[in-house]
């Protein structure tokens, strides 16, 4: 690459930009930051709780149809303006909603980052237990519990990751940990494949593999569009303001159309291998509970660990496991941090340096609250959530598809769908054209109102999540 996208994304706009160097350049690069914890640990807790099949179809439905369309309007906007979200916006006009409709996306990654490290967080204690040999205390019932309730512990570990994060953007060794993670990537999708072969092959998982892959309308509820709708915005670092930058970096002879299917299959694929290693191993270890099929974001911290501690070589198994979601999480985290911090750099005209700083200091503070609320800050709940899971809801549920209608009425009302497909067409024949204009004018307006109105009614309580 003549300037990867990390470092890419640090020089301000006006410079001259730095392009990916090819088609492969642009795919890993945008892989890498959307594989992450999303794939391995928010995807299947979000399976298990809201009905695993239907909600499996659900999410591959919306993905191939309103994500597609998504990546492919954010991907081209980025081209067309060269600008990261607040300046493509702003290229079309200086008014209020193009403010507002920039500032939307680019907000969302700096309030995902902290609390994503304290997910990171949880990831390196799990480690440094494995590390030490713990494989069967890691195994126990009430381990999980007992350590996200001793909130200074998690405080600790929750800044261990935050610091690595910080002092990677402050070094800028972003290549580094890029290179790095390349490697590592097929490694953990091979582990990911022998730890899922294991896990569907123990007694009883049978259950759980058709639980996850066998759609029982049943299960069916608004929340697993809701949820499905979420996951596949953070998963594919959609709505977030991401792909506009990274589309900002991208040459113009690299077919948005293909790229983005090459992303969409790689995520989905990962996302897949996570959910049949962790859903069959919840029937196999816990007879399919429901409590445990409910365990929301706990639940790789809970069945993960029983699987290495049944297996020969478990502890191995463990530190590998770890290590690699460990990097798959700093990069991802790093790529979202780093977004804030170019978004500070323009907007707010600072150096690198405060930006980071300014960065780090959100970081800490909202994922300090984040890291606390299992623990001393139990008693605060918010609209019934933990902090934790109400930063999660908040940027996934509610900002997001605001983002993503933003994006939407940008493509048709204001740049005009035609803009955008010849942005594609500059590059390749653009296949799905007719698709992409019915999913932007009629399917991606009806699935954001569904989900706005649906995350409303949950906070009132006339749905539950
Ligand atoms: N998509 C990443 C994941 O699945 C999260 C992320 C979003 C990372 C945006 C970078 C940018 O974990």
């Amino acid at each position: 690459m003549t300037g990867d996208k990390s470092s890419a994304t640090s020089q301000h706009m006006d410079k001259r930009r730095s392009t990916f160097s090819g088609k492969l350049g642009y795919v890993l690069a945008v892989a890498g930051s959307a594989v992450g914890l999303g794939n391995i640990w928010r995807f299947p807790y979000l399976a298990a709780k809201y009905g695993g099949g239907i909600f499996l179809l659900t999410y591959l439905i919306l993905m191939l149809t309103f994500g597609y369309a998504l990546i492919v309007s954010e991907t081209a906007l980025g081209r067309m303006t060269k600008r990261s979200p607040v300046g493509a916006f702003q290229t079309f006009g200086k008014k209020m909603p193009f403010k507002f409709g920039g500032w939307v996306n680019a907000v969302i990654p700096m309030l995902i980052v902290p609390y994503y490290s304290v997910i990171g967080g949880w990831v390196i204690k799990y480690l440094s237990e494995y590390l030490r040999g713990n494989t069967q205390i890691l195994a126990r019932d009430d381990y999980f519990t007992g350590f996200i309730s001793d909130g200074f512990g998690v405080e600790l570990w929750f800044l261990a990751f935050s610091l690595i994060v910080v002092v990677v953007l402050f070094a800028g060794v972003k290549h580094g940990v890029e290179r790095v993670s390349k490697v590592m990537m097929p490694l953990l999708v091979i582990l990911a494949v022998f730890v899922a072969g294991y896990s569907m092959t123990r007694p009883g998982a049978l259950e759980g593999v058709k639980y996850f892959l066998i759609p029982n309308f049943e299960n069916f509820s608004w929340m697993t569009v809701v949820a499905a709708m979420g996951q596949m915005f953070y998963s594919l670092s959609i709505a977030m303001g991401i792909l506009y930058t990274y589309g900002s970096y991208m040459k113009k002879d690299v077919d948005i159309e293909k790229s983005t299917t090459q992303v969409e299959i790689f995520d989905t694929a990962i996302a897949m291998l996570a959910g049949l290693m962790i859903i069959p191993a919840v029937f196999a270890f816990s007879g399919g509970d429901p409590d445990t099929l409910q365990a929301g974001p706990s639940l790789m911290f809970i069945t993960i660990p029983k699987v290495f501690a049944s297996m020969g070589f478990g502890t191995g198994a463990g530190i590998m496991f770890f290590l690699l979601v460990l990097l798959a999480a700093l990069t991802s985290a790093i790529s979202l941090a780093e977004s804030g911090v170019s978004t500070f750099e323009d907007q707010l005209g600072i150096g690198r340096h405060k930006a980071t700083i300014l960065m780090g200091v959100i970081m800490i503070l909202f994922g300090s609250a984040s890291a606390l609320g299992f623990g001393v800050l139990d008693f605060v709940s918010v609209l019934g959530m933990s902090i934790l899971d109400f930063f999660d809801f908040l940027t996934n549920s509610l900002m997001m598809p605001i983002a993503a209608l933003a994006t939407c009425l940008l493509v048709t009302h204001v740049a005009g769908l035609n803009r955008v497909i010849e942005e594609v067409e500059q590059s390749s024949e653009f296949k799905r054209k007719k698709l992409y204009c019915f999913f932007m004018k009629y399917l991606a307006p009806i699935c954001i109102v569904i989900i706005l109105l649906s995350s409303i009614a949950n906070v009132f309580g006339w749905i539950t999540m």
